[in-house]
């Protein structure tokens, strides 16, 4: 199934190392980000799990619950936590999913065949507490990703939503924001009564609000 920026993603149930859960209830006003990995026992998944569990308290602070899978069952994800608190530092501190017949992953699109038949891909799906999908992302098995950028991206939509701001290339938290094009400078006067550069018309630049 595609899964569209601004779409109510799929409600599922699964097993998870936290206990079974279904995928809404769990969410509850929060945001949410729901990231596969390939396959237990494997070294970059490894790294990746423990830079999460790392993350965790930047994740919290934000009000954002994450949660990864893998097609591997609840058993091995057991095992494998040892595993990644003995190399990385830091063991599991939120929720696996145990998706052994794929019924996730086949609902989310992530197993793609042409990459592999059997695993899944690096996905990411960051939901509103709208449950709307606010950000997806697919990478290959070999390339980890960064999580310091996911949080950058959870930074500018959480921006967006209650500030009608948008972020430039390259944004970093601190960084002046863009005035979205749908804010006439009327409204923008209210929005942001310490005033704005206007570099072009259409490219109004204000300090990042809260900062
Ligand atoms: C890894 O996590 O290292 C990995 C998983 C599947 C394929 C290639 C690499």
């Amino acid at each position: 199934m595609t899964i569209r920026l601004g779409d109510v993603v799929p409600d599922f149930e699964a097993e998870t190392t936290e206990g079974p859960i279904r995928f809404h209830e769990w969410l509850g006003s929060s945001w949410g980000v729901l990231f596969s990995h390939p396959k237990n026992f494997t070294p970059v998944c490894t790294t990746e799990l423990g830079q999460v569990a790392r993350l965790k308290p930047e994740f919290d602070r934000r009000n954002v619950k994450v949660i990864g899978l893998s097609v591997d069952p609840l058993d091995a994800h057991a095992k494998w936590s040892d595993d990644i608190a003995e190399t990385q530092g830091y063991a599991p501190n939120f929720p696996l999913i145990a998706d052994q017949d794929r019924k996730v992953a086949d609902l989310y699109d992530m197993i793609h065949p042409n990459a592999s038949d059997t695993m899944t891909v690096r996905s990411v799906f960051i939901v509103g507490p709208d449950k709307k999908l606010k950000l997806s992302l697919t990478y290959p098995a070999s390339a980890g990703r960064n999580f310091d950028e996911i949080l950058r991206v959870i930074d500018s939509l959480q921006l967006t939503a209650q500030h009608a701001v948008a972020t430039p290339a390259n944004w970093k938290d601190g960084d002046d924001v863009i005035i979205v094009p749908s804010v006439s400078d009327e409204a923008a006067k209210e929005k942001f009564p310490g005033g704005w550069k206007t570099l072009k018309p259409y490219l109004r630049l204000v300090p990042q609000p809260g900062k």
